[in-house]
């Protein structure tokens, strides 16, 4: 029998609201080591925030949130910075600096976190650039490339200092088939070469099944877990709801509403 791949990631009992408005209480989760887990829900369910809370970017009202080990919930800025280093993200918009070109983009990480000399910075730049197909665009603005170009950068970008973990908000979204097919392709490329553990938020349920060794959907009133073939053997008719949507658009607009609030009742 294989064993299972070690935790990662993990959420133990994790409530999290804003203000009054309580987004899941008591959510407990796991992604595994070198693999791609992908989260799947309603809009408004909750899956962004839980990779901010991942990412420490907010901080939960109560709960542990472990990343390699570590329990980020309440550590002070200084270490978080340390934490993150394990991290790339990729978030919803690409999140470029819209007055650097693409390669001081990429160079401003390297040259805030690492001491490596001109010529190595140029080195890695290129590097990552070629690990998403992109090259001769180092002079571009973000204005100037096409959506999928610019997700590819802000993807060169998320691992150009060498994560472990790399946690990808709606990484399709806007992209067209052929598009969302190539970035698809590179996070399967980039977890099998560099064995990151990735964490993908996505409507797209096509693209998500392929790439997912593990399959998370939240629903109101919890979450269910599985691989690919577990899920779309599930006895739940929400789960079936959410994989057999509309087969060449995002879930989205098929989605089941999420009332705040409504986790652990
Ligand atoms: N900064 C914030 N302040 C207040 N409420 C917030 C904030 N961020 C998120 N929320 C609320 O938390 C809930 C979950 O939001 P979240 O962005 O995680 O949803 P989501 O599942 O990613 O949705 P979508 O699929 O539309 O991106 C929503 O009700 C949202 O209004
Ligand atoms: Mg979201």
């Amino acid at each position: 029998m294989p064993t299972a791949a070690p935790d990662h990631l993990r959420l133990e009992n994790v409530t999290m609201a804003f203000g009054e408005r309580r987004v899941f209480e008591n959510l407990s989760c796991s992604f595994p080591a070198g693999e791609i887990s992908v989260i799947l829900g309603g809009s408004g369910s909750g899956k962004s925030t839980i990779l901010r809370l991942i990412g420490g970017l907010i901080t939960p009202v109560s709960g542990r949130i472990l990343v390699d080990g570590q329990d980020i919930s309440s550590l002070p800025e200084s270490e978080l910075r340390l934490v993150r280093n394990k991290l790339g993200m990729l978030f919803q918009g690409g999140a470029l600096l819209d007055s650097l070109t693409v390669f001081e983009n990429l160079a401003l990480p390297l040259r805030e976190h690492s001491d490596l000399d001109p010529d190595a910075v140029a080195a890695q730049v290129h590097e990552r650039l070629a690990a998403v197909g992109l090259r001769d665009v180092d002079a571009l603005l973000p204005n100037q490339l096409s959506g999928g170009m610019r997700k590819r950068v802000a993807l060169a970008r998320a691992i150009i200092m060498n994560p472990m973990i790399l946690l990808c908000d709606e990484p399709f979204s806007g992209l067209d088939p052929i598009s969302t097919r190539q970035v698809e392709d590179l996070l399967v490329d980039i977890n099998r070469r560099r064995k990151i553990t990735i964490v993908v938020v996505s409507h797209h349920v096509d693209s998500t099944m392929r790439m997912a060794s593990r399959v998370m959907i939240v629903l109101p009133d919890g979450i269910v877990v599985g691989s690919r073939d577990e899920l779309r053997n599930h006895a739940d008719p929400r789960v079936q709801a959410f994989l057999t949507a509309d087969r060449d658009s995002p879930a989205q607009d098929h989605a089941v509403e999420v009332l705040p609030g409504a986790f652990g009742a």
